[in-house]
């Protein structure tokens, strides 16, 4: 997809769909007054008789329009002015990102909305523009003779006469990175379980790394024996699949400047282990390792946009299954660190994996981490499937994730890590156990994972609804969301 930015009368655009967004109850100014003129003033008549309100994210096509040199008209509804947030305008164009690519000539003229009066700049506008015509003309179809969506041939952004559009390149730029970016979370986490296995995605994120000069480091089953990972063998040793950690490295920060660890939970599918799922909870279960294919995708984009800093990506790869070798109710697990775990549950197995995969990373200079986990249903009884669990030892650090996250439109709520609730998690036979009761769930499993960070600032962002989207929207693809890739991002290179 290759995007141009071009000043130019909006009659003039050519392509398969002109691309214009409107907003609700306010008149038409610049470029967009021009072409309604050109049109005869459909604009204020639609929007009149309510047939096109311009209520945020509703779309109308209009497929033959004589007057302009564009294909097809596209109107797209921004709504009121004063609603307008970033994660609005990007809803708005996703939809109109995924009405556009539903065939394969698609060369689209877009038209930047004037968004000054939101307190949105041009450049984020642009950045906006760029991420959401990236990730809404892709969609979850990868296994189809016939995409449902397919990417933009072109995209033409048209600007006004007085815009910076060098500065407005830059912003697409980094908006087309991002996107990608979402997109590689996305498609995998969208891939069969079949396809997507701890060594499949262990070389995968091997080809991405080299393609964008991250080192890449990938521990085999005999590397994570030699560092004493016993949590996370024992969830692998149910399958036939070996597990894999990937590490991956950026460093452009400058000498004494902190390593920031992100840690993704990948377990490639989670039947449960022995501690079954129900059919209905286990189809979803190949989108278990959204939190490794989130770092993965952060990692891409922040190499991609050579950001001055320290990262290290920590992937933990295993798959949950069930087999005569798969760990049990009371076995005793021994940590990496060296912490026991008696077994109550082999599906609170997220945590196992994590355990291991924290303590490796502290071990090897983490100064600051964020962990990713699509860890419990807890989580998404409490917030939702929109909303973003956080957790933390250290407030300071949770503020700068929770702010980033702000920024990029992204919903995160922090819950409080009882120290009670720490209680629930003592064994009789061991140091712990992998779960505690039943209510408050998402915050023993948080609990559970803090013994493993050492005094090190960490996050613990439970993703268990977010990452995935059960269904199709207008506005959105379902699967594999790519949700946080952009406030990891953000959080790297403002905190
Ligand atoms: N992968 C699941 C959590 C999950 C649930 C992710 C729904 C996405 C959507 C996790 O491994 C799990 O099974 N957690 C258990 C923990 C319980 C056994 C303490 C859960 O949430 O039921
Ligand atoms: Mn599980
Ligand atoms: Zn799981």
């Amino acid at each position: 997809m290759t995007f141009q930015i071009e000043s130019r009368e909006l009659k003039d655009a050519v392509g398969s769909w002109l691309v214009v967004p409107v907003f609700a109850e306010q008149e038409l100014g610049g470029g967009i007054a021009a072409l309604n003129e050109v049109l005869g003033g459909p604009i204020g008549r639609l929007r009149e008789r309510g047939d096109f309100a311009a209520k945020n994210a509703e779309l109308l096509a209009i497929r033959d329009v004589p007057q302009i040199a564009a294909d097809r008209l596209l109107l797209v509804g921004l709504g009121k002015v004063a609603d307008l947030t970033v994660a609005k305008l990007e809803k708005a164009l996703r939809a109109a990102a995924r009405q556009v690519s539903d065939k394969k000539e698609n060369s689209v003229a877009l038209v930047l909305p004037n968004v000054a009066d939101a307190g949105i700049t041009d450049d984020l506008c642009a950045q906006t523009a760029a991420v959401a015509l990236t990730v809404g003309s892709v969609g979850q179809d990868l296994y189809k003779a016939e995409p449902d969506h397919r990417p933009l041939q072109s995209v033409t952004l048209l600007a006004e006469w007085n815009a910076d559009l060098s500065a407005l390149r830059q912003s697409v730029d980094r908006g087309t990175i991002l996107g990608e970016a979402i997109n590689l979370t996305r498609e995998l986490v969208n891939r069969a379980p079949a396809d997507a296995y701890p060594e499949s995605v262990a070389e995968r994120a091997r080809t991405e790394a080299e393609a964008c000069g991250l080192k890449c480091t990938i521990l085999d089953e005999n590397d994570l024996r030699n560092e004493r990972m016993g949590s996370l063998l024992a969830v692998a040793q149910g399958s036939d699949r070996p597990p894999r950690v990937v590490v991956l490295e950026h460093r452009r920060g400058p000498d004494k400047s902190p390593t920031y660890a992100l840690v993704g939970k990948g377990v490639t599918f989670d039947s449960g282990g022995l501690s079954i799922k129900p059919t209905d909870s286990m189809l979803t279960m190949k989108c278990d390792m959204a939190g490794s294919a989130t770092v993965l995708g952060a990692m891409t984009a922040i190499a991609k946009l050579n950001l001055p800093v320290n990262v290290t990506g920590y992937m933990g790869m295993v798959e949950n299954m069930i087999s005569g070798n798969s760990y049990k109710l009371g076995d005793v697990l021994t940590a990496r660190n060296g912490v026991t775990i008696e077994v109550h549950n082999t599906d609170a197995e997220g945590r196992l994996v994590l355990a291991d995969v924290l303590s490796y990373a502290v071990d090897k200079g983490a100064n600051r981490i964020i962990d990713l986990a699509t860890l419990t249903g807890a989580c998404v009884v409490a917030l939702g499937e929109e909303v973003v669990g956080a957790f933390t030892n250290d407030q300071e650090w949770c503020d700068a994730v929770l702010a980033s996250a702000k920024t990029c439109g992204e919903a995160v709520w922090q819950l409080p890590m009882v120290e009670e609730y720490g209680e629930y998690l003592k064994s009789d036979v061991a140091d712990c156990k992998n779960v505690g009761p039943r209510w408050g769930g998402a915050i023993t499993a948080a609990k559970f994972l803090e013994k493993f960070v050492s005094q090190t600032p960490w996050v613990h962002l439970d993703i268990a609804g977010p990452a995935f989207a059960s269904g199709n929207k207008p506005y959105r693809e379902g699967g594999g969301t790519g949700c946080m890739v952009r406030t990891l991002v953000e959080t790297v290179t403002s905190h």
